[in-house]
């Protein structure tokens, strides 16, 4: 048994691709372009930000990179739409098995470890009512990005815990890796059947999804 289970929170508790709806009402037809364009941007760019070890926060980069998306994909930026394109990352959909998961597991603490900042992940939890749910880290108060090992660091430190006692959960396979090599125990929640990429690093656990976590 663990002593903290600890949860990435885009792609992995929310689903970053439920914006989509959103984006169709703005620009039809183009929405998963669009959204697929601004979750790798979104990725890319703080990859690129943490290597060059000159810290912005996410928000920063969550608007540069659906900036960038929008004028990738031909369509007119507005500074309205991208207000509320930005505002929607407020309101992401949780998968659906989250909402169970206090009450599936009454004697565990989950804690969300994110790169998100403290004011995007608060009003996201609170929008979908699972602050009791999720105690929550963030590395912006570190100003050091997953997957760095200092950003897991901090988490450990956090959380007063042996690494080995930790199990982290993540979509995303840069995560993953990182904390894995970091030390913590990993579940890689593959929800796409996608296969593990060669990284040289290996996840301790492979799930679809989070309603049966490991123990
Ligand atoms: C997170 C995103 C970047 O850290 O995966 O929540």
């Amino acid at each position: 048994m663990y002593k903290a289970y600890v949860f990435d929170a885009y792609g992995t508790v929310f689903d970053v691709h439920s914006v989509m709806e959103k984006i169709h009402q703005f620009y039809p037809e183009k929405g998963e372009a669009i959204s697929q364009k601004w979750r790798s941007n979104q990725i890319h760019y703080f990859l690129v930000r943490q290597l060059i070890q000159d810290y912005r926060p996410f928000t920063d980069i969550t608007r540069w990179a659906l900036l960038d998306a929008l004028s990738t994909s031909g369509v007119e930026v507005k500074e309205e739409v991208v207000s509320e394109l930005m505002e929607e990352y407020q309101h992401l959909s949780p998968y659906e098995e989250v909402a169970s998961m206090s009450e599936k597991h009454p004697d565990k603490t989950f804690t969300i470890f994110s790169n998100g900042t403290t004011s995007m992940l608060e009003p996201l939890l609170e929008n979908n009512q699972l602050s009791d749910t999720f105690q929550l880290l963030s590395a912006d108060d570190v100003q050091v990005y997953k997957p760095h090992p200092e950003a897991y660091a901090y988490a450990q430190e956090k959380l007063g815990l042996k690494k080995e006692e930790i199990l982290f959960f993540s979509s995303n396979p840069w995560d993953i890796t990182g904390a894995t090599s970091y030390g913590f125990h990993t579940a890689w929640v593959n929800r796409k059947e996608q296969k593990w990429p060669e990284l040289g690093i290996e996840p301790t656990y492979i799930i679809d999804n989070l309603t049966n976590i490991p123990q």
